[in-house]
């Protein structure tokens, strides 16, 4: 088989990148290791900052989006006495969209065949060859027979896990890294969210967020350290503390309901510089990681896509190559002050295990003068609703 662009992976970053591509009338296929069902069971955050949300209207399939999507004014910050509201429409005149990244991963998906966007699922032994070259392709095996795609380009949007990045060379690449020494562990349940805007909060037994899928389906999470077991945290233990966390004002307003998922993820920061070597480029995940705790995660795939399908379509229909030449150093640029903002919130609002008493009057230091400025105020929503591209 052969395609202008092979692109690896089907998670949002792949499927938004090979519908922005098919919109510019250029042919590709992805490959996709899972089969469709898993890859709509993964649970991941959903709030949306305007780029995504503009890209997906663009595309014209916003409009489930627009009718179930919840708009999202501001979000708040608790320290322990009052909560911080970052009013992020009085600030920056834009909102988050609360719409679950499972949605919005199926509108793209469903899409697919009426705009020709082949999806080639359950592929096997997936293998990158020639990257350096002007002929670059692919082997796996699907439906029981070894397969091959030549391509003019391989997009690498296949997750922290896959292996576009490793097919990288080692020789010209450079891992950047940062593990914190804590987990969220999260609960998803069918019950009305406490709060009609997220709360992230810093409480001195850790961290706890409030959010919300939907007007009845609630998420929370809290820190826990590394190694600490699920079986060790039965529902009402959980529904216990975040009412601790979270704190007097907002703990009577939590409805309890059993779990419907729980799990503990580790939180990592992580940038894999440059983004591109030869006809070989990432996007999303496979290229870097943020800790959740900005809701980055989505939005960095999203205007990473963005960059790329650019790239691309200036390279087919222009035949422009400068752009693609270009394409780490833009996306770079936005990555790392994402980066930047998710370390910073997940410094300010957790409880480090070696937390002196100063380092905690510096939190508290720091929330106060969140609290009392409107710059720093307008620091944090300009980052939260998302950078311009
Ligand atoms: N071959 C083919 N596909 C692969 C391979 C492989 N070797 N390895 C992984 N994949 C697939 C995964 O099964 C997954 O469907 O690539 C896809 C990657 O999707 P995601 O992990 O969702 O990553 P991405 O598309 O970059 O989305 C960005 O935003 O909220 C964040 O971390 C969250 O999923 C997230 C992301
Ligand atoms: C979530 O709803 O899962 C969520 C929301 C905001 C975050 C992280 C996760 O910052």
């Amino acid at each position: 088989m052969k395609t202008q662009v092979a692109i690896i992976g089907a998670g949002p970053a792949g499927l938004l990148l090979g519908h922005l591509l098919r919109a510019e009338g250029i042919h590709c296929i992805l490959i996709e290791r899972q089969s469709g069902e898993y890859v709509l069971s993964r649970i991941r955050a959903g709030f949306l900052e305007p780029v995504t949300t503009d890209l997906m209207a663009r595309l014209g399939l916003d409009a489930r989006m627009k009718a179930q999507g919840q708009l999202h004014d501001g979000f708040n910050i608790a320290d322990g006495e009052r909560l911080i509201r970052i009013d992020l429409a009085a600030l920056t005149g834009r909102r988050m969209t609360v719409y679950g990244q499972t949605e919005l991963t199926r509108d793209l998906m469903e899409a697919a065949p009426e705009r020709g966007l082949e999806i080639i699922y359950e592929a096997a032994d997936v293998t990158l060859h020639d990257v350096a070259s002007d002929a670059p392709f692919v082997t796996f095996t699907a439906e029981g027979r070894e397969q091959r795609i030549d391509a003019a380009f391989i997009a690498g949007c296949d997750g922290f896990h896959g292996v576009a990045r490793p097919s990288m060379p080692a020789s010209r690449t450079q891992p950047f890294e940062k593990i914190y020494p804590f987990g969220w562990l999260g609960i998803l349940a069918d019950v009305p969210p406490c709060n009609h805007e997220a709360i992230y909060a810093n409480h001195e037994r850790g961290f706890a967020l409030a959010s919300m899928r939907s007007a009845t389906r609630s998420r929370y999470y809290i820190q826990v350290p590394l190694d600490e077991a699920l079986e060790d945290w039965p529902d009402e233990r959980l529904w216990d503390e975040l009412a601790i966390r979270l704190g007097p004002q907002v703990a009577p307003h939590i409805t309890r309901g059993p779990a419907l998922e729980k799990s503990i993820a580790p939180l990592r920061s992580f940038v894999f510089e440059p983004m591109r070597a030869g006809r070989l480029m990432l996007a999303g995940d496979a290229a870097h990681i943020v800790p959740p705790t900005g809701a980055k995660g989505l939005n960095l795939a999203a205007s990473d896509v963005f960059y790329l399908s650019s790239a691309l379509t200036a390279y087919f229909k222009a035949n422009d190559s400068d752009a693609i030449a270009d394409y780490s150093r833009r996306a770079l640029a936005r990555v790392w002050k994402a980066e930047r903002f998710s370390w910073q919130l997940t410094m300010l609002l957790h409880r480090f295990p070696n937390t002196s008493a100063f380092d905690r009057r510096i939190q508290m230091a720091e929330l106060d003068y969140i609290a009392t400025s409107e710059t720093m105020r307008m620091a944090i929503a300009e980052n939260y609703v998302g950078l311009p591209l």
